[in-house]
């Protein structure tokens, strides 16, 4: 949430890293960016703009800037609407900063600034570092020192990364709940700081991760270098590892958005996935297993517990890390806890996960990002095969999941089957357009299903509501008399996943339930289901659509894939950007 860049460099054409870097750091958040700069005079100069990277770079590049050293920001509001006024840097008395986070104790820093004199400009938690810097700087400390007294007295979660006009060869970063990442340009003519890896694609070949309370200096002398301090103030070597991130990781390869690609690359991802698992974990020695995360990543450990239980015959419980880590959970004995995220860096889920590891129990993390905080801090990791997902709603990284978690259960999958039915959405005749404009009039939608169908319902459902808009319900099935029927009247479309599996009957009836109240149904079945529609087909209000016949166990691929283009053409009906649906960002490193 919110991305942040910031470099020093021997050049003085700094504004082109700065705007390639908030370019990719867009899908973080795309409220507001700015950035902030020291001029050949070394005066601190600030350019911000609401709204997309795009109109920031315009901006930058009437300005024809010269300079060394600046800092640059993306915004996903949290403290202030969405105004120039709010956006990042914010600055004081030569002091610029750029932030991710919140600080929790912002309201009583500000009324001790106030009553020094300082003058605020913006509704932002954020303004208030920029003050304490300069203030700790007029009390006589040098910036490093001023710095350092700053973070201590901050409350809350951050990565911040500062400059100052009067030493124009230093930046400084400190990290605490938010990712922060250094490296040098392969050159070494430059210095980074970034909030990840993508920010620093093709300008640092090798990052080091900050740890908690890490403070950073990127210094420019007759060799460049950075130092980073831990939280007693030590100088302290953090391993620096390959920045995998790539050019084609980071570029749309011709398709039209991130998403679309990312969709496209489902079966690849699967079959990524599957080649690469190679984690020997015997969950047949637990009792039970919880698994906890948000989002998407939710949703497939919710598809997970059916799959365990049938297979494994172990208990599941899945939760969301946002109660779980709330609510005094009683840990069950002999039990695995398994955290699911694509970017590692979701705040609730690794506070959920810190809770686990203090109660003394061992974790194991799901994720994507390997570098990620998650990562970092679970006792045992399985990384996902996703690749580079930017897309803002998780899609790939969805598949790359329920294929891992199904391979702890069953190691004996027929990848082949999976490719071949994800491809067969891919490369089908589905007229995605046509049933996207008939559903995105609706008022509201519903999403049905049984068994494994019904968490894929809810994450059909949710990638509805992020991208289009509409209101979305993903239900179970056999649930929608109890109450949700009241809302079924002609202008409400319901999309029901019935599969021709053990369910499918019982799905039908409820599905003729809907139509009986006049509902409209998009009918999501498989090929062998054709001869035991019993007329549903017929009827006006319903429009079928049949997906390759496959064992019920590899049906959640396909139904995935084709509930993620679903939610892509619809939200493109409606002419919304898919990459960055409004008021979301992809990385939620704030509660
Ligand atoms: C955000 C994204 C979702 C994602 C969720 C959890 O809300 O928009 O797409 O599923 O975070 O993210 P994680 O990185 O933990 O999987």
């Amino acid at each position: 949430m919110c991305g942040i860049i910031a470099t020093l460099s021997y050049n003085d054409n700094i504004s082109n890293d700065l705007v390639s870097a908030l370019e990719r750091l867009e899908y973080r958040g795309y409220d507001s960016a700015g950035i902030a700069y020291l001029d050949n005079d070394f005066s601190l100069q600030r350019i911000r703009t609401v709204g997309k990277v795009q109109l920031l770079k315009a901006a930058v590049e009437k300005k024809h800037i010269k300079s060394h050293i600046g800092i640059g920001h993306t915004r996903w509001a949290t403290h202030g609407k969405v105004t120039e006024l709010n956006a990042h840097p914010h600055t004081a008395d030569g002091v610029a900063i750029v932030h991710n986070g919140i600080i929790e104790n912002y309201q009583e820093l500000k009324k001790r600034l106030v009553n020094e004199g300082y003058i605020f400009e913006s509704e932002t938690d954020t303004e208030v570092i920029a003050k304490l810097i300069a203030s700790h700087i007029k009390s006589g400390e040098k910036f490093f020192e001023a710095f350092k007294k700053s973070i201590n007295e901050l409350a809350g979660t951050f990565a911040i990364v500062a400059i100052y006009e009067k030493e124009p060869n230093i930046l400084l970063g400190a990290k605490k709940g938010s990712p922060m990442a250094v490296g040098l340009s392969p050159d070494k003519q430059s210095g980074y700081i970034a909030s990840d890896a993508v920010a620093l694609s093709t300008l640092a070949d090798e990052l080091a991760y900050l740890e908690e309370g890490d403070i950073v200096i990127v210094k420019k002398g007759d060799q460049f270098l950075y130092e980073i301090f831990d939280p007693n103030g030590r100088r302290i070597r953090r391993k620096s590892v390959p920045n995998k991130v790539s050019l084609n990781d980071v570029s749309k390869n011709g398709y039209e958005s991130f998403m679309l690609k990312e969709i496209f690359e489902e079966a690849t991802v699967a079959r990524k996935t599957y080649t690469r698992f190679n984690y020997d974990l015997d969950i047949s020695k637990f009792d039970n297993i919880s698994i906890i995360a948000c989002g998407t990543s939710y949703y497939a450990g919710a598809v997970a517990k059916y799959w365990i239980e049938d297979i494994a015959k172990i208990h599941v419980d899945v939760e969301i890390a946002s109660e779980f880590r709330y609510r005094n959970p009683v840990f069950a004995k002999n039990s695995l806890y398994i955290f699911i995220s694509q970017s590692g860096e979701t705040i609730d889920t690794l506070c959920a996960m810190r809770l686990v590891k203090e109660a003394g129990i061992k974790t194991l993390a799901l994720v994507n990002v390997e570098t990620s905080s998650i990562a970092r801090e679970a006792d045992f990791v399985i990384k996902t095969e996703a690749g580079v997902e930017i897309g803002v709603a998780s899609t790939k990284a969805f598949v790359a999941q329920i294929l891992s978690l199904l391979m702890l259960c069953c190691r004996n999958i027929d990848i082949e089957t999976i490719e071949l039915s994800i491809n067969a959405v891919l490369n089908g005749n589905y007229d995605f357009t046509g049933l996207a404009n008939k559903i995105k009039h609706s008022r509201s939608l519903f999403y049905i299903g049984r068994g494994v169908s019904y968490p894929i319902a809810l994450e059909g459902a949710l990638k509805i509501k992020e991208l289009s808009y509409i209101s979305a319900e993903g239900y179970p099935a056999g649930e929608i008399k109890h109450g949700p029927i009241a809302i079924i009247d002609e202008n409400i479309y319901t999309m029901a996943l019935a599969p021709y599996d053990k369910y499918f009957d019982k799905t039908i009836s409820n599905t003729q339930e809907i139509l009986a109240r006049n509902g409209k149904v998009l009918l999501i079945t498989t090929n062998d289901a054709k001869n035991f529609l019993h007329g549903i087909d017929q009827n006006e209000n319903v429009e079928c659509v049949f997906l390759p016949a496959n064992n019920p166990l590899y049906l959640p691929f396909s139904l995935t894939t084709f509930t993620h283009l679903l939610a892509y053409y619809t939200a493109k009906a409606k002419g919304h950007d898919v990459d960055k649906p409004r008021n979301l960002a992809k990385s939620v490193t704030v509660e």
